[in-house]
C-alpha cells in the first residue's frame, strides 16, 4: 500500500488531502480544501493576493490533512503536488513547499497537471469512472474534450477557442449583477426562467457538421456571452428578464456541451463519460447530459462538487497513476502557467 500526500494551490484554493491504496483501488483518507474568499470583494481572482493567502494556509492545511488522516509525516510515500496550468505566483507556494518537504524527508515528489487532476476526480467515487471513457473537462480556466482510452494516453479532440465555460458562466453572472464565481448562481436564476422569452444561437452546433471538420468537436462561448450583453441592454425591465436570460444562456451551453460530448463518445463507441471541473457542478448539465446519453446506452460519471472544484485528493489520485508508473520529478520542479496535458496522443 502507497499513502501520497497531495497539495493543490493553482489559484484560489489552498487543499491538501492524504490518499492510500494501489492502482485504482485508491482510498481518500483526508481531504482538506480552504476558499480564499476575499477575491468576491474583488469580482475575480487577484492573483498577488492569492499567493499570499496561500502562504499564511498552506502549512495548517497539510498539517490538518495527515492528522485527519490519522498518519504522521513518517506515514507520507510521496508527495504529489500541481505545478501547471495555473497562476505562477500561487502554484510556487505549493511546488516550494512540497519540494522542501520532499527534500527534507528524503520521499519522492511528482508534479501534476491540475486538468489531469479534474479528469481523475470522479473515479475518487464510482469504481466505474475508470478508462475507456469520454471525458468533458469544464473548469474556470479550460474546457476540454478528450477521447480517453487508457489512464496516460489522452485524444485531444475539442478545447475552447475563446472563453472556458466556467469563465462564460462567470461573465454572464457578472452582467447579470450575481456574485463571484457566478456560475451556481447563474444556475439558481436559470431555473425560475422561462426557456421561450429569449434564445441565443448554439455556439458551434452546425447540424450537417462532418467529424472531420474543424469545428466538430471544438467550442467557442464568446458569441454567447455578447448574445447575453445585447439582451442585457435591450431589457426595459431587468429584473423581470434576469431570469429568462440566465435560462436561455444556459440552455444554450449546455446543448452544446452536451452534443459535443454525444459525437465523442459515438465516434469513439464509448459506454462510459466522465465529467470534472467546476461546471460538473451544474445539475442542470448533469440531467440534461444523462437524459441525452443515457438514450444511447452511455453512463455519466460526475464528480460531487466537492471533488469537481479544485482540490488536492484529484491532484493525489492522479499521482497514484504517475507513482507507480515510476515517474518522479528532481528537486528543479518548477510552476508553469500553461503546459499541455501530459499523455496526449495524435488525434
Ligand atoms: O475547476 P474549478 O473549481 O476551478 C478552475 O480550475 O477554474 O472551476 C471553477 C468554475 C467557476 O467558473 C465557477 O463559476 C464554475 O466552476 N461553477 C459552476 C457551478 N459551480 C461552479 N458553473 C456552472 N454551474 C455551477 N453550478
Ligand atoms: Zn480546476
Amino acid at each position: 500500500m502507497t499513502r501520497i500526500l497531495g497539495i493543490e494551490t493553482s489559484c484560489d484554493e489552498t487543499s491538501a488531502a492524504v490518499l492510500s491504496g494501489s492502482g485504482d483501488d485508491v482510498v481518500q483518507d483526508s481531504l482538506v480544501i480552504l476558499s480564499q474568499d476575499i477575491h468576491r470583494v474583488f469580482g475575480g481572482v487577484v492573483p498577488e493576493i492569492a499567493s499570499r493567502a496561500h502562504l499564511t494556509s498552506i502549512v495548517p492545511v497539510v498539517e490538518r490533512a495527515i492528522q485527519e488522516a490519522g498518519a504522521s509525516l513518517d506515514d507520507i510515500d510521496a508527495i504529489a503536488v500541481t505545478n501547471t496550468p495555473g497562476l505562477v505566483g500561487a502554484l510556487l507556494v505549493g511546488v516550494s513547499y512540497g519540494k522542501a518537504l520532499a527534500f527534507s524527508r528524503n520521499i519522492p515528489l511528482l508534479g501534476i497537471h491540475h486538468m489531469e487532476g479534474h479528469l481523475f476526480a470522479a473515479a475518487l467515487e464510482h469504481r466505474d469512472a475508470v478508462p475507456p471513457f469520454t471525458a468533458l473537462l469544464i473548469s474556470g480556466g479550460h474546457t476540454l474534450l478528450l477521447d480517453v482510452e487508457a489512464w496516460g494516453r489522452y485524444r485531444l479532440l475539442g478545447a475552447t477557442r475563446d472563453d472556458a465555460a466556467g469563465e462564460a458562466f462567470d461573465k454572464v453572472a457578472k452582467l447579470l449583477g450575481l456574485p463571484y464565481p457566478g456560475g451556481r448562481f447563474v444556475e439558481q436564476l436559470a431555473r425560475t426562467g422561462d426557456p421561450k422569452r429569449f434564445h441565443f444561437g448554439r455556439p458551434m452546433l452546425r447540424k450537417n457538421a462532418q467529424p472531420d471538420g474543424a469545428d466538430y468537436y471544438a467550442f467557442s462561448f464568446s458569441g454567447l456571452k455578447t448574445a447575453v450583453l445585447n439582451a442585457v441592454r435591450g431589457s426595459q425591465d431587468i429584473e423581470k428578464d434576469k431570469p429568462d436570460i440566465a435560462r436561455a444562456f444556459q440552455d444554450s451551453l449546455i446543448e452544446t456541451l452536451v452534443e459535443k460530448t454525444r459525437r465523442a463518445a459515438d465516434a469513439f463507441s464509448r459506454q462510459r463519460v466522465v465529467l470534472g471541473g467546476g461546471v460538473a457542478c451544474n445539475r442542470t448539465l448533469a440531467e440534461a447530459m444523462r437524459a441525452r446519453l443515457e438514450r444511447d446506452g452511455v453512463t455519466v460519471f460526475t464528480p460531487t462538487p466537492r471533488l469537481a472544484t479544485d482540490n488536492a485528493a484529484m491532484i493525489a489520485r492522479a499521482a497514484f497513476f504517475r507513482f507507480e508508473r515510476g515517474e518522479r520529478a528532481s528537486l528543479d520542479l518548477n510552476a508553469y502557467a500553461s503546459r499541455p496535458i501530459p499523455g496526449l496522443v495524435a488525434a
